[in-house]
């Protein structure tokens, strides 16, 4: 008789895979021995468990930690790329992934020992908050720089708009992590991959390093900024 191996039909899908949190404690140590310094900030908070999870990791080393979000979830599907790629994507629409509210989020946030001081989480779409003050009052925070820069925003539009927001922000040693860079069925016509290459595209001055695709849907890179 045939001996088959044991079946893994109960693991989680995740688990055989590099996950986030092991890649946050590597990025640790690469700021650490490269003497970075530079704020982390997230576009795509929804209920605080990806800022928590960059905070325990990274505490020692990254001290300001910003997210925008909505947080009443994905915005109308505004462009015929998005409204298009949900047909792939069914759950990519509008009002999903909604929170549990900002004061629900900001305290959620806060108990893992975060000095309030030390976190603006802004709550709007990015149409009305990713402005140009706002960047001005980042740049003139600190040294004006990003550690990590973490979009997981799932929709092309959102992506791109986070990605030029942060282009002042972007400085050779940053790790960029794309949390939706496999959906679409992995290809490069709508959402991330697409938003990526239009903003490469627009900056030549950036490069983006692959590292290594994590959790399954998502890749990091480390941007190189040519002088
Ligand atoms: C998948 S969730 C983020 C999950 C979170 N990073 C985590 O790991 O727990 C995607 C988030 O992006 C936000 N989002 C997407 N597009 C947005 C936009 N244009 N403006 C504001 N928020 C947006 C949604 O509100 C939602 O909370």
């Amino acid at each position: 008789m045939i001996s088959r191996p044991p079946s893994f039909t109960n693991a989680t899908p995740f688990a055989q895979l590099f996950g986030r949190k092991g890649l946050l404690l590597w990025i640790r140590e690469f700021l650490d021995k490269t003497n970075m310094d530079g704020f982390y900030i997230e576009f795509g908070v929804f209920n605080g468990e990806s800022i928590k999870e960059a905070f325990y990791a990274l505490r020692n080393q990254v001290i300001k930690y910003i997210g925008f979000d909505s947080f009443s979830g994905l915005p109308k599907l505004s462009n015929k790329i998005d409204t298009a790629g949900a047909n792939i994507m069914e759950q990519f629409v509008e009002g999903n992934y909604t929170s549990m509210g900002y004061d629900f989020v900001k305290t959620n946030i806060l108990s893992t020992g975060m000095d309030e001081g030390n976190l603006l989480l802004v709550k709007g779409f990015f149409d009305e908050t990713l402005t140009q003050e706002m960047q001005s009052s980042l740049l003139s925070s600190g040294n004006g720089k990003a550690s990590v820069i973490h979009v997981d925003v799932d929709l092309y539009s959102s992506t791109l708009q986070a990605l030029e927001f942060s282009h002042p922000f972007m400085q050779t040693g940053c790790w960029l992590l794309c949390d939706d860079y496999w959906c679409y069925r992995g290809g490069s016509s709508f959402g991330t991959q697409r938003a990526i290459n239009e903003f490469l595209k627009n900056h030549p001055d950036i490069h983006f390093q692959e590292y290594c695709s994590y959790n399954g849907w998502a890749k990091a890179f480390i941007i190189d900024q040519i002088p």
